[in-house]
């Protein structure tokens, strides 16, 4: 993000703070419980969305060598995704084209050929299938007619984007749509992995993104956590197209007020939330990155889900100091998203398949759950 653009989101969000104000949204917006429940909006979410839109896999500084790859499974399509040796990257289905096996497991790094586990089959990092083994026995067909199927795969300002659906394509310019230049300011394809969790937890995949998009229950749910570090219940709001940015200012944000302009920075005084739609949340914490992917735990699995966290650093740990510094962070994320929110997560399930109620409200100062809910109704609705 440029200075410009910081100090006038600054700008606001002192004025929000002065005046104990926050983004607000023109009127309540109820949302339909089924939007948690329901199966058949649940398949609807997985034909429009997980099967239908490009889905961010990671950052490409997890991939930096010819031969880097990391598989992923959650959408449902078991992808496939290589760096080759031109130093681009390719996207698979993780199947060997002669029976089907599973090409590759978790992430690492491929010498030369990609190696079929059940039967050996030799496939090139771009895909190509090598020889026909054992010779003779598959006359009639060459190699060329059993290449691994290929996905749309776009590298763009450090994010892998894989379509998953064989043919579809992703269109680049659209992908970050008006984010792309300020998250592109970043530099994440420098930054450095440092860890990621799995978990499945029992509720709707949006309650992970619903979590991150209002910071008013920091003063009832996380006084012994990050209540401490940030301001609650004033946050800058702002749609870009189906995606959105929420930012939320820390306490240390006051010191701005004495300081002139040109050494305002945004960066370390706040978190900035990112929602790309349809299911990834790029988390700013002032000094490092988490990303948050979520999917629905599967066909008609309404009520669980798969989230993967990573917390990406600007370099990898050069010493204990450093690492302890980096584990810190992650314990304190931990204690409060999956401690804290998640705990409270699996109540809410329960709550919505209860009939007590037809409708959640989102007040005016929830205008980030009002925009990411608008544009999952839309995207489902579509035709
Ligand atoms: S299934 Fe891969 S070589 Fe047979
Ligand atoms: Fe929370």
């Amino acid at each position: 993000m440029d200075h410009p653009t910081q100090v006038l989101l600054l700008k606001s969000l002192l004025t929000m703070i002065e005046q104990r104000q926050t983004s607000m949204a023109e009127a309540i917006y109820l949302n339909p419980v089924e939007s948690y429940t329901s199966h058949d909006q649940l398949q609807r979410e997985q034909r429009h969305l997980f099967d239908s839109l490009p889905l961010m896999m990671g950052l490409g500084s997890q991939l930096p060598c010819p031969g880097d790859y990391l598989t992923d499974d959650s959408s449902g399509v078991p992808v496939l995704v290589v760096r080759d040796d031109g130093g681009s990257l390719n996207a698979f289905i993780n199947v060997c084209r002669h029976r089907g096996a599973r090409l590759l497991d978790g992430a690492g790094n491929i010498a030369g050929a990609m190696i079929c586990p059940y039967h050996g089959w030799a496939y090139g990092l771009d895909g190509r299938l090598q020889r026909l083994n054992p010779p003779g026995s598959f006359e009639g067909l060459s190699c060329t007619e059993r290449n691994l199927t290929r996905l749309s795969v776009v590298e763009q300002q450090g994010l892998i984007w894989v379509h998953p659906t064989p043919g579809g394509q992703i269109n680049a310019a659209e992908l970050l749509g008006p984010l792309a230049s300020e998250i592109g300011d970043f530099g994440f394809e420098h930054y450095s992995h440092y860890e990621t969790r799995r978990l499945r937890r029992r509720f709707n995949w949006k309650v992970v993104i619903d979590t991150f998009l209002e910071n008013w229950h920091f003063s009832t749910l996380h006084r012994q956590t990050v209540l401490p570090i940030f301001i609650p219940g004033i946050s800058h709001f702002e749609g870009c197209g189906t995606h959105l940015r929420l930012i939320m200012p820390r306490r240390s944000i006051v010191e701005l007020f004495d300081q002139p302009e040109e050494h305002w920075d945004l960066l370390r005084h706040s978190a900035i939330i990112y929602v790309l739609f349809p299911n990834t949340l790029l988390v700013w914490q002032g000094d490092h990155l988490e990303v948050w992917r979520v999917f629905p735990a599967g066909p008609g699995r309404v009520d669980q889900c798969l989230i993967d966290v990573s917390l990406h650093v600007p370099a990898a740990p050069a010493s204990a100091k450093e690492k302890a510094y980096w584990d810190k962070n992650m314990t304190l994320l931990m204690e409060t998203v999956d401690g804290e929110d998640f705990r409270l997560a699996r109540q809410l399930q329960k709550g919505y398949a209860s009939s007590a109620q037809r409708h959640l409200t989102f007040g005016k100062n929830e205008p980030a759950l009002h925009h990411f809910h608008r544009a999952i109704q839309t995207s489902i609705n579509e035709q």
